[in-house]
């Protein structure tokens, strides 16, 4: 029996309305979450945001001040590359959805800890259950060994992964892992640019 209503969005594609309610249903539980520390310094928690009909989900690794400020993912200076990253392979924000590992910001910055990833990854793994994307492009270090680690592929560090296209077997049938260096890393190395836009290449041979 078929007990998903659908609906049109704005752009007249139809979204389920199961789906569609189960993602309200996690941002729910992202906002009021006290599952570690991080609730304590947070401003707000940052779900995610995108189209949850896309074939694409970004993970990125934690919001940082102005995703903080906002609630919204990327809206930094790495949200800045990642929109020009998007644009060179003609995609935009709405044709993806992006998330992250930790749904509220370290202090200062720092990296996540081992303890705030499993508190947290609870969101995570029921946006991919609701989302069930087709490709999935960990963006840095921590996403990347992240999902290597869940689909049991050995990770040794982005640099050896980046650019490359791996292929999971996952309940929904076959997903590629394209991992991306992180587009902050471009703002204290701009020589990686060249190597994120040619991984973008990668990433779009992927596309279905
Ligand atoms: N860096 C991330 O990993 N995520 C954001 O949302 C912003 C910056």
């Amino acid at each position: 029996m078929n007990h998903m209503k659908t609906y049109k969005d704005e752009d007249g594609c139809k979204v389920r309305m199961a789906m569609q309610q189960e993602m309200e249903a996690i941002t729910k539980s992202v906002m009021t979450c006290t599952r570690c520390e991080l609730y304590k310094t947070r401003t707000h928690a940052v779900a995610g945001e995108g189209t949850i009909t896309s074939p694409l989900l970004f993970i990125g690794e934690a919001p940082g001040h102005h995703e903080d400020m906002q609630g919204k993912p990327f809206v930094g200076k790495a949200g800045n590359i990642l929109d020009e990253l998007l644009a060179s392979i003609g995609l935009n924000r709405h044709d993806i959805y992006i998330t992250n590992i930790l749904k509220c910001r370290p202090p200062q910055n720092r990296n996540p800890l081992k303890s705030e990833i499993s508190a947290c990854s609870i969101y995570l793994e029921k946006q991919l259950e609701c989302i069930q994307p087709k490709i999935l492009v960990p963006l840095g270090n921590f996403a990347t060994a992240y999902l290597f680690e869940k689909f049991g592929l050995h990770f040794t560090r982005i640099s050896d992964v980046c650019g490359k296209l791996y292929r999971v077997t996952t309940l929904s049938g076959t997903t590629t892992i394209a991992p991306l260096y992180h587009p902050a890393v471009v703002t204290y190395d701009s020589s990686k640019k060249a190597q994120l836009l040619k991984d973008m290449e990668a990433l779009k041979s992927a596309l279905p």
